[in-house]
């Protein structure tokens, strides 16, 4: 008697144990469900603000690449002078009416690149989780959206970010960018990011 109490007691903990794990895998099925919904409905509530900062840098973006692809036909050296004098001159006229744009990195060339605030926790982020390079939205104190895009090396900027940079390049490059930090990079890494402030509507 005593016996088939204990062997009855045996089962009905075995029971419990496997209505617990259930109960454990449903929980967490709900959860994972509820996060997929939030993480969901905020990349969807972000989306007009994405395409807005897109909309914003693609000038900016098309720009940077006319002068480089330009200069690029001559030599690196001319490319590098248009770079130079022309990046932050684009970056200015695209600026305008409560809207801000920028170029920023974790290894900076020009110290002028330096980045706001906001953008440094997004870009240690993208270092953090390579495999997750999406835009990010972030919202600002003043209630205006920033946007932030990674900028990801491509076998043309090799050339003045590389592991073999030409000499005369490199002569060039210690003349104005005596700090320089922005060499040494392989194609596919984080170069950096392109940012963008603007009201939020
Ligand atoms: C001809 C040389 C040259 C090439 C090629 C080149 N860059 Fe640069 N890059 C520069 C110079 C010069 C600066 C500093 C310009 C400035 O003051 O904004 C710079 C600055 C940057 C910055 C701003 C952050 C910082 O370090 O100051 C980023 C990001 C960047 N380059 C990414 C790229 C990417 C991506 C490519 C390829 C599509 C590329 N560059 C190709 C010369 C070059």
């Amino acid at each position: 008697m005593i016996s088939t109490l204990h062997s009855i007691g045996k089962i009905s903990l075995k029971m419990n144990q496997v209505t617990l794990t259930k109960l454990v895998i449903e929980v967490s099925r709900h959860w994972l469900l509820a996060q997929l919904v939030v993480s969901c409905s905020a990349a969807f509530g972000q989306a007009p603000a994405i395409s807005r900062g897109q909309e914003i840098l693609l000038p900016f973006k098309q720009q940077l690449m006319q002068s480089l692809q330009e200069g690029l036909q001559e030599s690196p050296v001319a490319a590098l002078d248009i770079c130079r004098i022309k990046a932050p001159e684009i970056a200015s006229l695209v600026s305008s009416n409560g809207i801000r744009v920028g170029r920023s990195s974790h290894k900076l060339r020009n110290q002028a690149n330096l980045a706001p605030a906001w953008v440094n926790p997004v870009i240690q982020d993208y270092l953090d989780t390579p495999d997750d390079r999406s835009p990010r939205i972030v919202t600002l104190d003043d209630g205006s959206n920033g946007y932030i895009e990674a900028i990801i090396l491509q076998p043309l900027c090799t050339v003045c970010h590389g592991e073999n940079i030409s000499q005369p390049v490199l002569d060039v490059l210690a003349e104005y960018y005596p700090g320089d930090q922005a060499t040494g990079f392989a194609v596919g890494e984080l170069r950096g990011v392109f940012w963008a402030v603007f009201p939020a509507e």
